[in-house]
């Protein structure tokens, strides 16, 4: 170790704000309302909630515990419980799917940043807000544009480290966030029939529910948690012994969970409102809601700009986290310093980001895997293959190679009541065997 004193967040409230932030993005505003909507509405919140205590709580604490112990993000806290062995090849691989996952999600980000002042075109009389989507993802320039703007937002905030940058920023956007939430929620749930929506969205009718819905909710929280790739490890080596990780676990879950949800409560009301299609998939955000807020009168100016303001500050606070994991890296095992690190991967995953981009336009005529352009590609690797696979190696490691014992007295330092059997029982069995399966599926559709 060199002399230099590991930066740290400097209040539980920072941490719990910036991990929240982490947690809460594009992944509940964007993608959790539209599987919701794919996979039957309320039934799919049912299972999700259970995956979510199962799998995803002992997951989140997994991480965070093995951060704070080695004080080492992904890589070295591998090294540091398993010397010589291949189980840094998880740290590797944590380290890769956030390059690739930041990569296209500064490209949806983008798009949010670029509607943010759309409303001019979407709330004209004869718009077609299918047609301005794809006007705008199919132009090279304007894509680009918007990807660098937020890599450079992205990298400004994370050269500035952990307590300056990260942790100040979060306290800023996270409630801010919330504010625009409520403030939308209240919108459409009074718009005159915002009834069915709510039935939709909340009545279990397990009948629209299928097995691939099962497997879908456990990528979803993986995914929405920011699990399964050495996020939660880097944020829990800036922890100190004094906190309380079974109780910033329970925070960040619920706080993201409780986000999830309550976009769903913004776009079901407003979608049944309007008589649109709860199942639209992607689109469901960037083309329904538009022609939502275009039937709402002149105030849809304003509700538009504030919808996709929670979006790109929800995508802002979780993609500086991607950011992170790769910049720590480059602190914490090659000893560059934050600016040079943050410089160099942030200018790194732009270029990345350059094929995702160009994938509806310049690019367009490459489709990697089954057909699927360069975005959906990346997204498909990384959420279906990578983080599932880190996630079942993270469990694997503490359940049958470092030990849940070790990780029970780590949890107990700073707490007020530590993880127990149950905990055990869930990391040695239930979350490897169940990712197991997500992953079977994810190779299933791919052969
Ligand atoms: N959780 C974020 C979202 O819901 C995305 C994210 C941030 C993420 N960091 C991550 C996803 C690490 C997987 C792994 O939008």
């Amino acid at each position: 170790m060199d002399g230099n004193q590991r930066e740290q967040w400097q209040s539980r409230i920072g941490f719990i704000a910036a991990a929240a932030g982490s947690a809460i993005g594009l992944g509940n505003i964007w993608r959790f309302p539209f599987i919701t909507g794919k996979y039957g509405g309320g039934a799919f919140v049912l299972v999700y909630i259970l995956i979510l205590i199962f799998v995803g709580y002992p997951v989140m604490n997994s991480e965070l515990l093995l951060g704070r112990k080695t004080q080492r993000a992904a890589v070295g806290a591998f090294k540091a419980l398993a010397p010589g062995t291949p189980w840094i090849l998880v740290g590797y691989m944590g380290v890769l799917a956030g390059f690739i996952i930041l990569s296209y999600y500064s490209v949806v980000a983008g798009w949010a940043l670029a509607y943010m002042f759309k409303s001019g075109t979407y709330m004209v009389a004869d718009a077609v807000p299918g047609d301005i989507f794809v006007g705008l993802i199919t132009n090279p320039g304007a894509i680009l544009f918007y990807h660098t703007v937020f890599m450079l937002l992205c990298i400004g905030i994370v050269a500035g480290g952990i307590e300056k940058g990260i942790e100040r920023w979060s306290l800023i956007l996270m409630p801010a966030l919330f504010v625009l939430l409520i403030i939308l929620i209240i919108r459409s749930v009074t718009l005159p029939g915002a009834g069915a929506g709510l039935t939709f969205y909340l009545k279990p009718v397990l009948a629209n529910f299928s097995g691939e819905g099962f497997l879908a909710a456990l990528g979803q929280v993986f995914f929405s948690l920011s699990l399964g790739m050495g996020c939660m490890i880097t944020y829990g080596s800036y922890l100190s012994k004094k906190e309380d990780i079974p109780l910033s676990a329970r925070y960040i879950v619920v706080s993201d969970t409780s986000v999830a949800i309550l976009a769903g409560f913004v776009i079901f009301p407003a979608v049944f409102a309007f008589g649109l299609e709860p199942g639209a998939g992607p689109g469901l955000t960037f083309i329904t809601i538009p022609a939502v807020l275009a039937k709402m009168g002149p105030s849809g100016h304003l509700f538009g700009f504030m919808f996709f303001t929670l979006l790109m500050i929800a995508a802002l606070t979780s993609a500086i986290s991607l950011l992170e994991v790769a910049t720590a890296y480059f602190i914490d095992e090659m000893k560059f310093n934050r600016k040079k690190a943050t410089l160099i991967m942030g200018l790194l995953i732009w270029l990345l980001g350059f094929f995702p981009a160009l994938g509806y336009s310049k690019l367009s005529h490459i489709l990697p895997i089954r057909g699927m352009d360069l975005l959906d590609s990346f997204d498909f690797v990384a959420n279906n293959i990578m983080l599932p696979l880190g996630g079942m190696l993270t469990a694997a490691f503490i359940g049958w190679y470092w030990g849940t014992d070790k990780a029970i007295e780590e949890s107990s330092i700073g707490a007020s009541a530590k993880l127990g059997s149950g905990y055990a029982f869930l990391i040695k069995y239930i979350v490897p065997i169940a990712i197991f399966l997500v992953f079977l599926n994810s190779v299933g559709i791919l052969g």
